[in-house]
This record gives C-alpha cells, structure tokens and sequence, in this order.
C-alpha cells in the first residue's frame, strides 16, 4: 500500500503580506514572478532564496543611490562613460579610472581640476562624484558662489550646529568654479575656515580656472591667507591641469572650417 504524504497548503497572499511585515517590499511585490521562474528552472530552495534576498538588495541599493545623487546637488547626466577622451588627450584615461576607484577619498585628499573654460572639468568633477555616491560615501556638489553663501548664512553659528553642516560633515566636499569671482575678505576667511576644518576629515574636490600662483587674487588679495588654504589644499592632493580645447567650442570649431 502506497503512503502518500500531504504538504500543508502554502498561501501566496500570506507569504507576500509576511514579507511586507519584514519589511522586504520589493521581494514581496516579485514574490510571483520568482516563485513562476523557480519552479520553470527548478531550482534549489536555496537558491531561490538567494535571489528572492538579492532582488530585495538591488533595488534598495538602487534607491540609495537615486536618493543620494538627489541630496548631493550634482548636476545629472555627466558620467565617465559619456566623457570622451579623445577629444580631450591631456587627460588620461587611467588616472581618471584610477580616481574612480575612490581610494583618495578613503585618503582624505583633495583633488584639484584646473583648466580654462570648456574643457571639462565640471564634467569630471561631477562623473567622480557619481562614482564617490556609487561607493557609498557621502557627496555635496556646491558652485563656489552657493557655498559662499551658506557660509556667510551660517558665520555665526555655535561649533556643535556648524559641525553637522553637510559642507562640514559630507565625506566629499565638490566646490565647482573656484576663481570665477574673487571673494571678500569676509568670504575668504569663512573658507579658510572650510579648509581648514575639512583639512585631513574630509576631501575636497576643487574645479578652478585659476592656477595656483592666480589664488592670492581669488582670495580677496591675502597672500598669507592664500598660503594657508594652498599648504592644506596640496598637501597630499592630486592635480589635473587640464590644457586642451574647450568641448562647449567644438561645433563652433567645426562651423568655421567648413567654411574656411
Ligand atoms: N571630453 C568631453 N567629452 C564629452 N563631453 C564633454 C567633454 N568635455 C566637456 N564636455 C561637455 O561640454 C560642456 C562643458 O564642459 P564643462 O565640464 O562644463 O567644462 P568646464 O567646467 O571645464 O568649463 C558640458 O556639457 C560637458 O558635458
Ligand atoms: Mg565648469
């Protein structure tokens, strides 16, 4: 005589409601979609289980990463794979991959772009700090004018509420645009302050179309002062001087030979 055993019925609507208690949405919402496949590729129970725990971890990833990238106020849509090299040959591709790897951030370094106009170094500045976002450290993108502001808003604050600023307490600082506009003393000193602060807690991530003998004027003229923030900004930094073309001008390039 055959003994035939019977499993207790598994009902899908609880198991789902289960993984919502735990808090696992999005494995809860694939739920059906997982089980059709697992049973279609027969697979293990462990190994089902695997992918119902890596659905859940990608997408929550995902979101950490949208979430992030909206917080840090960096522009969208300038990455490492949208920057062309060749047109611009004076930046190595390597040394760009090797800054995307993040390890002078773990360092707290700074990074200095350098470079006129057009040339990239927002784009750079940018696709790195995706990739900072990406390893999971903290980003805020600032443009040198907006930064400045929210430096004189908070001049006064007590040491405690200045410290939980995010400009201060931000893994990657990225200050674009240094040297467009020179700053008032006042403003020179509150980025003194900056850097100092940040100085071997944090890195910064500077874009300037100034080079380095050009930053006493950035700063209000104080060449004491230009030393200090140099002698902590270069200590232990990277430099890309960037010297080709301007992308921005390419077309306009193109334009004026076509018709030469
Ligand atoms: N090598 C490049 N490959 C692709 N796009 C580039 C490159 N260099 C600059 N760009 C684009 O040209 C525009 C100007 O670059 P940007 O980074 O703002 O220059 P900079 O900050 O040096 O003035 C941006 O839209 C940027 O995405
Ligand atoms: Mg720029």
């Amino acid at each position: 005589m055959s003994k035939t055993t019977t499993q207790p019925r598994v009902d899908l609507d609880a198991t789902r409601e289960r993984l919502q208690r735990v808090a696992l949405m999005h494995a809860a919402e694939q739920l059906d979609g997982l089980i059709s496949e697992a049973v279609k590729e027969d697979c293990s129970p462990h190994r089902f289980l695997d992918k119902l725990l890596d659905v859940e971890l990608s997408y929550r990833e995902e979101r950490r990463v949208r979430t992030c990238l909206h917080l840090s106020g960096l522009p969208s849509g300038q990455t490492l794979a949208s920057f062309d090299f060749s047109f611009q040959p004076g930046v190595e591709r390597s040394r760009i991959e090797t800054l995307a790897t993040c390890q002078w951030i773990r360092e707290n370094r700074t990074l200095l772009i350098q470079g006129p106009l057009g040339v990239g170094k927002t784009h750079l500045a940018t696709a790195l700090g995706m990739k900072a976002v990406e390893n999971g450290f903290g980003v805020m993108f600032y443009r040198l004018e907006e930064l400045l502001a929210a430096l004189r808003r908070d001049a006064d604050l007590a040491p405690a509420r200045l410290r939980s600023k995010k400009y201060l307490s931000t893994t990657l600082l990225i200050i674009d645009e240094v040297g467009f506009e020179p700053m008032t003393r006042q403003e020179a000193s509150l980025f003194f302050r900056l850097v100092s602060y940040r100085y071997q807690r944090g890195s910064i991530l500077i874009t300037t179309n100034k080079g380095i003998r050009d930053w006493p004027e950035i700063l209000a003229g104080d060449e004491v002062l230009a030393t200090a923030i140099l002698d902590r900004l270069l200590h232990n930094s990277h430099v890309l001087d960037i010297k080709g073309r301007s992308y921005r001008l390419r077309d306009l390039e193109r334009m004026v030979a076509q018709q030469a």
